[in-house]
């Protein structure tokens, strides 16, 4: 891995073998990109990957030179990368090479998330400083290779150099120019309860993009931009990922320019975004991270399932087995009371369950959404003895004890709200919308950010607890913050997010045995800024087994298994009303952070064993599942998505699990074989079925088997004729494959 400087072409290159990134000071002094994407050879010049003998844009309008971190104004008609208003006015801006300078390792982000290295031999890094003479605006661009992905991380800090004040009003954390247009835009698009569903479009000219306008990432989209050759498999062809390490208002964009090149666009949502720098002060802009594979879509997730597990989550939970949970939200919603609580636990602890996690509901006066957020005082109707009895009785049970909190919302109907109306956001004059009954709190503002950790600090600090649920149930309306001039009411969303970074480090920091899941009615914050503070997040209110898949594999895309909370939940489920079997919902939530999301103390004996035999079969291969690496065989979102494939393989080789998945049963079955991978193919390896049974699939596949058979030919899928009744629907086989 290196970053090479050739002062004769002018040319940067950052390579590791794996993917190259080179850069050129073209010869206005602008910042052209010459390539991204497969590595290329060291020690040469790429020069005339550009254009020769370029002069600038004043001669040569719309030219589709390929650019880096471009600026508007100067005859390049495609979206900027940095837009600023200066004092008389406009916006013209070209920025020109100053200086650059590379560094071992990588510097982290002051207030924002971003990736890091825990020794310097793990990446190196370039800040190329770029500056606008007459404005006397400063840009630092920082881009940093790491040594064993291929992946580039990268991000702008803007300064105010100048002697008057300017306005930011777009200010990207990545844009570059790719040299043609064949793509499809792969996003991971959906709603709440069916979050990350994987949508493919053809770029075409003009603009593509997602976006968030709701203070949040949201459940909408991902904030990332995947293209994909059309032919692209999971195993071969090129792609590129571009995801944004960041919990707000974004904007992942495509344009296609009018010579069929594409430009990429990942940030801050410009929309309503202004930021005032006065003179000497800067803005940072969150950090990006790109990746290239020309081996399919399965190398770009593996890279970034790698460096979110191990170099942007953090924290002393980031490499240890995460516990297995039961929530009681499903089972009771806000209906319990001590002993109702004490019972599911015990039930629990019978079963192998090591956490009991209390949800919403244990505060205030709380028997319904419509009261009490922001008191965070316990119940004293429904819990007499208080948070610490409660979790005492829990831990001497042998269960860790975890709470849920929702520290960034305030009911109308709450002490908070009657103390501190002004703390809600709102515009002074008009109404404030209400969405489940509850407004947010300005985080914005400091002071309110103190308070949140006084009152949140003084709860965990009072009780044995090891688990934290944060919960973000809305979005932000009426955005506006008191505490800034009218001029600075454009710097809102992202100083509210900046809020909420400074609300986690600091608890994290002050309790740092916690274990922090993130939550936003499911995966409404389900981000690579988070991750950076909560190693582990619900991914979706949606705990129906056939919908997980969907969900799950689109999660997949970016984010690793450590990542995604998955529930074993009641049947008829609560979101869709199916009835699953509970092996089959088992199956699915192995796939994940494994928990329950039931009142236990409603199973039968028969379930009551069945559970106590899926938390021990995920003790036993913890370790594979949430830390293997994470194959995807056949897609839900292909075919007419009635089957789902999936496996985790250990680091290895020696172990791996594979899922199998039918939703619908159909008679009279074709032939059917699912080709694993990833497995080594000289070793082999013993398949023994979960859950047993005494169908053919698993008796003709519970055996020894070649790594080599298991790729090239497969695992059988074929049912007997007079057995695919027995099966019926959403169906689910998982093989369990031991290296002899
Ligand atoms: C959100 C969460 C749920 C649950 C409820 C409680 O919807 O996603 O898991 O915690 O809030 O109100």
């Amino acid at each position: 891995m290196a970053i090479e400087w050739d002062g004769s072409a002018r040319q940067l290159h950052l390579q590791n073998g794996q993917v190259s990134y080179v850069l050129r000071v073209l010869e206005d002094g602008s910042l052209g990109l010459l390539h991204f994407g497969a590595p290329l050879a060291a020690g040469r010049s790429y020069r005339h990957l550009g254009r020769s003998g370029f002069a600038g844009f004043s001669n040569r309008l719309d030219d589709p030179i390929a650019l880096d971190y471009p600026t508007a104004g100067g005859g390049d008609y495609r979206m900027p990368a940095l837009v600023i208003q200066q004092a008389d006015g406009t916006s013209v801006l070209a920025l020109r090479y100053v200086s650059h300078r590379i560094v071992p390792g990588k510097a982290g982000i002051a207030g924002l998330p971003s990736t890091y290295v825990e020794s310097a031999d793990e990446a190196t890094s370039v800040e190329i400083r770029l500056a606008d003479a007459p404005s006397g605006v400063e840009v630092q661009l920082t881009y940093t290779i790491f040594r064993d992905q291929p992946i580039i991380a990268r991000q702008a800090r803007v300064r105010n150099g100048g002697s008057t004040r300017v306005r930011l009003t777009t200010a990207m954390s990545a844009s570059l120019d790719l040299p043609d247009s064949d793509w499809l835009l792969l996003q991971l698009s959906g709603a709440w309860a069916r979050e990350r569903h994987v949508t493919n479009r053809r770029l075409a000219p003009g603009r593509q993009s997602t976006a968030s306008l709701r203070g949040a990432s949201g459940h909408e989209h991902d904030p990332s931009l995947i293209l994909r050759r059309p032919a692209t498999t999971e195993t071969a062809g090129e792609a590129y990922a571009f995801s944004l390490v960041y919990s707000g208002n974004f904007l992942a964009e495509a344009e296609v320019g009018p010579f069929a090149t594409t430009r990429v666009r990942l940030g801050i949502n410009p929309e309503g975004f202004g930021w005032v720098l006065e003179p000497g002060e800067a803005f940072n802009t969150p950090e990006a991270v790109l990746a290239y594979s020309a081996h399919g879509l399965a190398r770009l997730s593996a890279a970034y399932h790698a460096l979110y597990r191990e170099r942007l989550a953090r924290g002393s939970w980031r490499d240890r087995p995460r516990p297995i949970l039961i929530n009681n939200w499903e089972g009771t919603y806000f209906d319990f009371d001590e002993a109702k609580l004490v019972e599911i636990a015990t039930v629990a602890r019978d079963l192998g369950i090591e956490l009991f996690v209390l949800d919403d509901g244990w505060f205030g006066a709380r028997d319904d959404d419509t009261t009490s957020l922001g008191d965070w005082m316990v119940d004293r109707r429904k819990l007499p003895n208080g948070i610490d009895c409660l979790a005492r009785r829990i831990t001497d049970l042998g269960l860790g004890f975890g709470l849920w909190i929702e520290p960034e919302m305030v009911s109308q109907q709450s002490r908070l709200f009657a103390e501190h109306p002004d703390w809600a956001i709102g515009v002074a004059g008009r109404p404030r919308t209400e969405s489940r009954q509850q407004l947010v709190l300005d985080l914005s503002r400091p002071e309110i950010v103190d308070h949140l950790f006084t009152v949140l600090s003084e709860v965990l600090v009072s009780a044995p607890i090891s688990y934290v649920k944060w919960d973000m149930n809305r979005n932000i309306t009426e955005p506006a913050s008191l505490g800034l001039p009218p001029d600075r009411q454009g710097e809102f969303f992202h100083r509210y997010i900046l809020g909420v970074y400074d609300l986690y480090a600091r608890l994290t920091a002050a309790f740092p045995e916690i274990l922090f899941e993130s939550c936003a009615g499911g995966g409404g914050r389900f981000d690579p800024g988070l991750l950076a503070y909560a190693p582990q997040a619900w991914t979706s209110d949606d705990t129906d087994a056939i919908e997980r898949l969907r969900i799950q594999w689109g999660a997949s895309l970016l984010y690793p298994l450590s990542s995604m909370g998955a529930h074993v939940s009641a049947v008829p489920n609560h979101q869709t009303g199916r009835r699953t079997p509970l092996a089959t919902r088992a199956a699915v939530a192995f796939f994940g952070v494994f928990g329950y999301e039931l009142d236990a103390t409603n199973l039968s004996a028969v379930e009551r064993a069945e559970v106590a035999e899926q938390v021990a079969f995920y003790k036993a291969h913890r370790d594979l599942l949430q830390r293997g690496s994470f194959v995807r065989l056949r897609s839900p979102f292909e075919d007419d998505g009635n089957e789902t494939a999936w496996m985790v393989v250990s680091e290895d080789r020696r172990q791996a699990i594979v899922g199998f998945y039918r939703t619908l049963n159909r008679p009279n079955p074709g032939v059917n074989r699912l080709r694993l991978r990833d497995l080594d193919p000289a070793r082999a390896y013993r398949v023994t079925p979960w859950p047993a049974g005494t169908g053919t699939v698993e008796r003709d596949n519970a055996a020894v088997r070649g790594g080599d058979e298991l790729a090239e030919i497969g695992l059988f899928l074929d049912v007997d004729r007079h057995e695919t009744a027995g099966q019926g629907d959403y169906w689910a086989q998982l093989f369990v494959l031991e290296a002899e």
